[in-house]
């Protein structure tokens, strides 16, 4: 299939072009270019916050959507690729306000979203803005018939992540000895960039137009277990003293579980029958972990600064 990927050179979409090149697609990418995308792809340079004109209207069997962040860039989105075969927007768990176990695609409400918080910059509103996108693409497929898929992401990990989330907790795990678990109990339902990638693909070419697709493994683990996954993978099994620290024990230390990066206050699990449906396997956990930690041991990320300062963490040990 022709395909436009709008982005596609970080993480995500890093992954998303190499599968789509992998299966014999014709890819372009429109980017800014300031993160240089792989040689020898078409690409088109442009911001896609002050026009999608260079890519619109043009004959894509494909648009995939990874840095869409604002309503009124969704509604540029469906002017510009309304005659498209499909389009998969990226959007996010984050877009959910409520988080039970599991989070479902059509039952979870999803976070409102003001005029205000439609036009912030600031992190705060993410979820708001990431909600109201879902919500203008599936009113254009159910009024106008955009064919529009919402592919709504839990927590990407794997190779390449620039946001060094796990970087950190790899980093720990493979240099030192003792190791706080913050929320040791609760579950974080995570999914492997790769996967992801493989995810996005099938619903452009499976997914049913106006549909939300929660992204996310097939299996779910603990904090604990994701990092007794990962001392396997770098080699220290039985070689951590691990400092279990539920969310009483953060507490009493003066922190709280968003204090460390890629560990969830309370349980996080997505329902993804609706994927799996269409033939999704994810790739297994250990394998995962494995490939995610070989590459970011070799690529000099430790995700410094990305966790609580160490003077503060010194309070669970005593
Ligand atoms: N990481 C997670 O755990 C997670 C979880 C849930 C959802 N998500 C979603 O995943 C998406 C981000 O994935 P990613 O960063 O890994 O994707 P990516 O496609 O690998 O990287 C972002 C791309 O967007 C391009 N870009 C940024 N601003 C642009 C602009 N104004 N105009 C044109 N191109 C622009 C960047 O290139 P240039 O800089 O060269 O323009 C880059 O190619 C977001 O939609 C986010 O909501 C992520």
């Amino acid at each position: 299939m022709r395909a436009l990927v709008i982005g596609g050179t970080r993480f995500i979409g890093r992954h998303l072009v190499k599968k789509l090149l992998e299966a014999g697609h014709e890819v372009t990418l429109f980017h800014r270019g300031q993160h240089p995308g792989p040689p020898g792809v078409k690409t088109v340079h442009g911001d896609r916050t002050r026009s999608l004109a260079p890519v619109a209207g043009r004959d894509w069997d494909a648009v995939f959507d990874t840095c869409l962040y604002f309503p009124r860039e969704m509604d540029a989105a469906i002017s510009a690729f309304a005659g498209c075969g499909s389009y998969v927007y990226v959007s996010s768990g984050s877009a959910y306000a409520e988080s039970p176990v599991p989070v479902r695609e059509d039952e979870t409400p999803l976070e409102p979203c003001s005029d205000e918080e439609a036009t912030d910059e600031t992190g705060r509103s993410y979820g708001a803005r990431k909600a109201e996108c879902d919500r203008r693409l599936l009113a254009a497929a159910r009024e106008r018939g955009f064919p529009g898929r919402v592919a709504r992401l839990s927590l990407v990990v794997g190779p390449c992540d620039y946001t060094e989330r796990l970087d950190y907790w790899i980093h720990r795990v493979a240099t030192q000895d003792r190791v706080p678990v913050p929320m040791p109990d609760t579950l974080f339902h995570l999914s492997f960039a790769p996967d992801v990638a493989r995810a996005l693909i099938l619903l452009a070419e499976a997914g049913e137009p106006g549909t939300a697709y929660n992204v996310a493994d097939d299996e779910v683990f603990t904090t604990s277990e994701s990092l007794a996954a990962i001392a396997r993978a770098c080699g220290r099994d039985g070689k951590v003293a691990w400092r279990p620290a539920p969310a009483a024990d953060l507490e009493a230390a003066g922190l709280g579980a968003r204090d460390y990066p890629a560990v969830a206050p309370g349980h996080w699990v997505m329902e993804t029958a609706r994927l799996r449906g269409l033939g999704f396997r994810s790739t297994p956990f250990s394998e995962a972990i494995e490939q995610t930690v070989k590459e970011s041991l070799a690529s000099g990320r430790t995700g410094a600064g990305k966790g609580p300062d160490p003077a503060r963490e010194a309070a669970l040990w005593r």
